[in-house]
């Protein structure tokens, strides 16, 4: 594969090659010691990020909520949930931000809103039949939900209200909890409302957006049943482990459909409005690149999570198979590609992989891989420690999807961060505070504090990395050719340097050049679970 490097005019937009660090606002540093993360918790911490080395950061809803999904369940998009702070708290972060050279991107929930925001509670109010309801998707449907389609946090993605006098109630959709109403798109008030919220937070002076469901705004307008094939399900969105499988021939009358576009163009001319390349990502899942690639055409998204690299199995064939694909994908429509392997919905990087000493090799093997592919980088809060999934015990677990199903659920990637010190909460609030969840004892070893001052640890390789990616991929240009090395190899170049990464189970020859970094030790070989940079 030979791609043109295009690095000139328009395309020098600063989140082109950004790495963005996310924040999962209630569980990075907490200031007021409630046990749950906040805002000035974030700006006292934000010279980490800084020495990290990467460009933005990303921070989780911090809206009004009654936080039955943290958060992406908003009450109003114009204020902070007093748990987190206030707008003046909002102000001082990102001016902090600023100040250290980060760019700062939140998020925005338009698929749906909080039971207990303004607009529900008025629909509830007014009754069938009524303007305020036909801003939500409410049906009639006696005798049952009006349609088959189930909640990506499981059960039924319809509940019934309460009837009044002589009648029976109406249902609403939720695609996700019975707390977190579907908005009606069709209805031009919400996207009026959600243009206003844009600029809101465009004149509070955010560099960008992370768009939660883009994919999701628009249903099929007939509300169809969704054909289901026994064995062909797959869970859109917020779902954990093994339940997010790339899947190409579902039938999803609920997602991606094609009048959603028409909204994202709409939010860019809104964007390029403003001075300084404000962005928008998408959390678009779906079902291929090239349904992806529609919402990063020149006029619409900047651009959208590429889950095919978080989803990819431990194997050079997927890996490899994944970086085609993407480049291909994005190449169509003139956009550049991202990477990311942990978030806050997926089961973090190093479990995936197996765990332990081998799992932890093989994450540092994947994101140094990954921070060498042109275009930009996601990384999540607590992976520049190597932190793995916790279990979290059930009484501590606040998860829809642990509630409607049983799974789990995401709160094991969520723990407070460890800080310093030898015991909970390691700093991450007061001493004697409780976070909301428990950290395990072993993350003595793992805060940021011990990590800096071991050249081994998994911090420094994260710093050392970033500084690697710094001063190459200015000069690197856009394209990547890849290398034939074998079955267990994915192997490339991108302008001066060479990277390999050995997914076998057998010492590879290395690339001719000098390692200028590399996952873990290296001999003469390049040994299994292990990447470097040659040059
Ligand atoms: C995707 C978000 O990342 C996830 O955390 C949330 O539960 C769903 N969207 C619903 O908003």
């Amino acid at each position: 594969m030979d791609l043109n490097d295009q690095m000139q005019g328009s395309r020098r937009e600063w989140w082109r090659h950004a790495v963005t660090y996310q924040i999962y606002v209630r569980s990075f540093a907490d200031a007021d010691g409630d046990g749950i993360g906040d805002l000035p918790g974030i700006t006292a911490r934000l010279e980490h990020v800084r020495d990290l080395g990467v460009d933005a950061i990303w921070l989780n809803p911090f809206y009004p909520s009654p936080q039955h999904d943290h958060g992406y369940d908003v009450a109003d998009y114009c204020d902070i949930d007093p748990l987190f702070g206030t707008l003046a708290d909002a102000d001082a972060m990102v001016e902090r931000a600023h100040e250290l050279g980060l760019k700062v991107i939140i998020d925005l929930v338009p698929n749906h809103t909080s039971n207990e925001h303004p607009w529900f509670q008025a629909a509830l109010a007014a009754g069938p039949g009524s303007p305020e309801r036909d801003r939500y998707l409410f049906r009639d449907s006696p005798g049952g939900p009006p349609n088959n389609w189930k909640s990506v946090f499981g059960g039924p993605a319809w509940t019934q209200v309460e009837a009044g006098p002589g009648e029976e109630g109406q249902w609403y959709l939720h695609l996700f909890d019975s707390t977190q109403p579907d908005l009606n798109w069709r209805n031009p008030e919400v996207g009026d409302m959600f243009v206003d919220v844009l600029r809101f937070w465009l004149d509070r002076g955010v560099d960008g957006f992370r768009v939660d469901v883009a994919h999701g705004l628009f249903k099929a307008e007939d509300l169809r049943d969704q054909i289901v094939v026994p064995g062909h399900e797959r869970m859109s969105g917020a779902s954990a482990g093994e339940s997010m499988v790339e899947r190409t021939d579902v039938d999803e009358p609920m997602w991606d459909q094609p009048e959603v576009h028409e909204v994202y163009r709409r939010w860019h001319e809104v964007l390029a409005k403003y001075d300084g390349d404000r962005m928008m990502v998408a959390e678009a899942w779906t079902q291929s690149p090239e349904s992806m690639a529609r919402y990063i055409r020149p006029d619409e998204f900047s651009q959208a999570f590429n889950f095919a690299w978080l989803l990819a199995p431990w194997s050079a064939e997927d890996f490899t198979r994944v970086i085609t694909g993407t480049f291909e994908a994005v190449d169509q429509v003139g956009a550049t590609p991202t990477w990311v392997l942990s978030n806050h919905d997926v089961d973090r990087h190093p479990s995936r992989y197996g765990g332990g000493a081998r799992g932890l090799a093989r994450a540092r093997a994947a994101t140094l891989t990954m921070l060498a592919l042109p275009g930009s980088a996601y990384l999540y809060q607590g992976e520049e420690l190597g932190l793995e999934q916790v279990e979290v015990e059930p009484e501590f677990r606040s998860d829809p999807l642990w509630f409607r199903t049983g799974n789990p659920g995401r709160d094991g990637c969520r723990v407070p961060m460890p800080w310093s010190g030898s015991a909970p909460p390691f700093g991450f609030g007061p001493t004697g505070g409780q976070p909301w969840i428990p950290q395990p004892a072993e993350w003595s070893e793992l805060t940021v504090a011990a990590q800096a001052a071991d050249p081994a640890s998994t911090l420094a390789f994260y710093r050392a990395a970033l500084a690697a990616r710094r001063t190459f991929s200015e000069t690197a240009g856009e394209g990547i050719e890849l290398v034939e090395a074998g079955t267990d190899v994915v192997c490339f170049r991108r302008g001066p340097i060479t990277v390999a990464l050995n997914c076998g189970t057998e010492p590879v020859a290395l690339p001719p050049g000098e390692v200028l970094i590399a996952s873990g030790p290296v001999g003469e070989k390049l040994p299994p679970d292990t990447a470097a940079w040659l040059g």
